[in-house]
């Protein structure tokens, strides 16, 4: 049976989130966008706490992709402030809770000062193994494919690659997500249906999730109810259930 990663009786073992609509919530309560992104971190906490319990091992969460740079220079630069402070608030809770910290997504556009903060957090956080906690950053799902192909053309150009052993394991191991199972299920807030370029060689059989709530109103309650549903699902891989 081609069911590899998750155990049927605890639900999927790696989870995505596409944590969206914090502008439209501050929107809604007549506040700055970075308001909503300020509510949308606090969030972040709650639900990787719930993890555990749920037999979630792996949960990657969609920060910011490589096409929100098109955002206003305040918002843009709100929200790289916004990632600072929440490292530096939260890496004691997290290294106590027993979660390892992994950031994909291209580190070169994004400020030194953040960049090891990151560097420094995985650090911190690389024997922990409770839950595995990845943050897309500057990730965008055609830039990690088109730098993977990148350092894979120059292994072949350098001889230490036939182009004959490239097969869709070569190219994985070349991903930002080289070290991470695929997700077994995406879910995205706010009611949009789209994948925005996340995970998208990853995601290639992952059950999708779309949720109306506003990312800043994502509750650990809702989640959970969320992954129960995924429990009801059957996955096929493309063959038959017997
Ligand atoms: C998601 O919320 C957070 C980021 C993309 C950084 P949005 O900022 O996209 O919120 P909406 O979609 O405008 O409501
Ligand atoms: C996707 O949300 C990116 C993140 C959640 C970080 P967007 O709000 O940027 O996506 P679009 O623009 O609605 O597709
Ligand atoms: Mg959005």
């Amino acid at each position: 049976m081609p069911k590899d990663q998750d155990d049927p009786m605890t639900g999927p073992a790696h989870v995505a989130i596409i944590m969206d609509g914090n502008g439209r919530w501050a929107q809604q309560r007549g506040r700055p966008r970075l308001f909503g992104h300020q509510a949308g971190a606090k969030r972040v906490r709650e639900i990787v706490a719930a993890c555990p319990a749920h037999g979630v091992k792996y949960l990657t969460i969609f920060a910011f992709s490589t096409e929100n740079w098109k955002r206003t220079q305040a918002e843009v630069s709100g929200l790289m402030l916004l990632f600072r402070r929440y490292i530096e608030r939260e890496a004691k809770a997290l290294l106590e809770n027993g979660v390892r910290v992994r950031f994909i997504g291209d580190r070169n556009r994004l400020d030194e000062k953040l960049v090891r903060l990151m560097d420094d957090l995985e650090l911190l956080t690389a024997k922990n193994d409770l839950v595995h906690l990845t943050v897309a950053l500057n990730y965008g799902g055609r830039d990690e494919v088109t730098r993977a192909a990148k350092r894979l053309a120059l292994e072949v150009e350098q001889g230490r690659l036939s182009h004959k052993d490239i097969d869709a394991e070569t190219l994985s191991g070349f991903l930002d997500t080289h070290v991470l199972p695929d997700p077994d299920l995406v879910i995205r807030t706010s009611g949009e249906a789209r994948i925005s370029n996340f995970l998208l060689w990853q995601s290639a059989y992952s059950e999708y999730e779309f949720v109306d709530t506003l990312w800043p109103d994502f509750s650990a309650d809702e989640f959970g109810k969320v992954l129960a549903n995924y429990g009801a699902r059957e996955r096929r891989f493309g063959g038959v259930i017997a």
